[in-house]
């Protein structure tokens, strides 16, 4: 298994290019089910958890094709419908995004059987609100060895969907199912992240009409057809968010190209008030450490709070900032494995239910440690860029899940990092 070996002290200057969203690119991919024209998505990620959802559409009679940043899916309205459930599971297992998979067949072929994708490292993660909402357009569902079975007879008929919690996938998956159904449905208590927005535009340059996306009502009118389309993905808030804190903790000065900075406005206003030097323009960001930063509590919440995919790495700068600070962890219930291992640089942190607290220390020392989880290991990558001494971080698949070019890019910023095969 690859590792990444880091030699920490340097401060990362320069400018780094920040990718497109891999939690854009996934449903966008999955939308390319809805149609049998062909599609061109640009501004691809390349990540581990994108290739894995290009074989699940050439494993459903798709022809997807990756060419660099671009994907091109043809036409093919061949879907298998004698799931092969073992192949399917190999995917399932390893990526949770591919639930997704379901809204868009539901849409189309209205019986299926798709395997669940269980748990992963931060929290139990059920599906239910997913399944709820299939139900309320009609489907008739059951979950059986651990495959989610649908059935719809007719043409699946919209209806008001009321959302217990604002779940980012299934606002996702009602969406990709209702675009296609019968008249009217109506979200509420809709996720807002910008990546529903940015789905909900592609689903309109299909053909679709949906209203209100970005907001915590969502109207769609279902329509008999969808296009095909072309799309550019927008910039990974999360990535640019993780280059902005290796600035800050590294006591650096980096330019992120190719952003949108209202996607991180959460994120930049607490750096600001930490006291890292932060000018926002069009499409980029520069970000400079002028002073020693102050310690800054964070509440994770959904969009436009702070971002739970941003309190790992989060963690770890305030375990170098002198003082007291707090973490509170309110969207996953076990999203903390970074911590055990953020104490073996020398951390003062202590965990209690879904609050985090921490010391401040004055700096880390290189350690050996090993990833469990995607945001977890770009916390444990900031700690060995910041400390003193050589630190080994195993288990780096993780990272490839969520990272594109992470060691090529930092490299360039200037720091001592490289990966080994192994
Ligand atoms: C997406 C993101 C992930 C991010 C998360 C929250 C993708 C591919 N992944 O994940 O990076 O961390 O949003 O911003 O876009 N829940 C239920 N029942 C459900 C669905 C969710 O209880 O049916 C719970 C989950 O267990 C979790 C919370 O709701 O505690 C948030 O989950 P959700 O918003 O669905 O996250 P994902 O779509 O899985």
């Amino acid at each position: 298994m690859d590792k990444i070996l880091i030699r920490g002290g340097n401060s990362l200057r320069g400018e780094v290019i920040i990718s497109g969203s891999k939690n854009s690119t996934l449903p966008i991919l999955f939308a390319t089910l809805l149609t049998d024209e062909p599609t061109v998505i640009t501004n691809i990620p390349s990540l581990d958890d994108v290739d894995t959802t290009v074989l699940f559409l050439n494993f459903m009679g798709k022809k997807a094709v990756k060419k660099g940043n671009i994907i091109e899916v043809y036409c093919s309205d061949n879907y298998d419908k004698e799931y092969k459930h073992v192949a399917l599971h190999k995917l399932v297992r390893k990526m949770r995004a591919s639930i997704l998979i379901i809204g868009p067949l539901l849409a189309r072929l209205r019986r299926i059987g798709v395997p669940l994708p269980g748990g992963c490292a931060i929290g139990a993660r059920p599906v239910d609100i997913h399944l709820e909402a299939f139900r309320k357009l009609g489907a008739e569902i059951s979950i059986e060895d651990g495959c989610v079975r649908t059935f719809a007879g007719n043409r699946l008929k919209g209806a008001p969907v009321n959302f217990r919690f604002p779940s980012v996938g299934a606002t996702e998956n009602i969406l990709l199912t209702a675009v296609l159904a019968e008249g009217k449905t109506t979200i509420i208590n809709a996720a807002c992240e910008p990546e529903i927005e940015d789905l909900a535009f592609v689903l309109n340059k299909m053909g679709a009409k949906i209203t209100g996306a970005g907001t915590k009502k969502i109207v769609v009118e279902g329509v008999d057809k969808l296009h095909g389309f072309e799309h550019e993905v927008i910039p990974d808030r999360i990535e640019a968010a993780t280059y902005m804190i290796a600035a800050a903790i590294t006591k650096g000065e980096v330019t992120l190209k190719k952003v949108i900075p209202h996607h991180l406005k959460s994120v930049n206003d607490k750096l600001r008030k930490s006291g890292l030097y932060i000018k926002e323009s069009k499409n980029a960001i520069y970000a400079k450490w002028v002073k020693n930063l102050k310690p800054q509590s964070i509440k994770t919440e959904v969009y436009p709070g702070f971002p739970t995919d941003v309190q790992a790495q989060w963690t770890t700068l305030m375990c170098l900032v002198d003082g007291r600070s707090r973490i509170e962890e309110n969207i996953f219930e076990n999203r903390f494995s970074h911590i055990t291992q953020l104490q073996k640089f020398g951390a003062d942190i202590s965990v209690n239910g879904k609050i985090v607290n921490i010391k401040g220390v004055e700096r880390f020392s290189g350690s050996a440690v090993t990833v469990s989880d995607l945001r977890a290991g770009a916390a444990l990558i900031l700690a060995g860029l910041a400390a003193r001494g050589p630190t080994t971080v195993s288990k780096i698949y993780h990272l490839d899940r969520g990272y594109d070019m992470l060691e090529r890019k930092l490299k360039k910023l200037g720091a001592d990092i490289i990966r080994v095969h192994g």
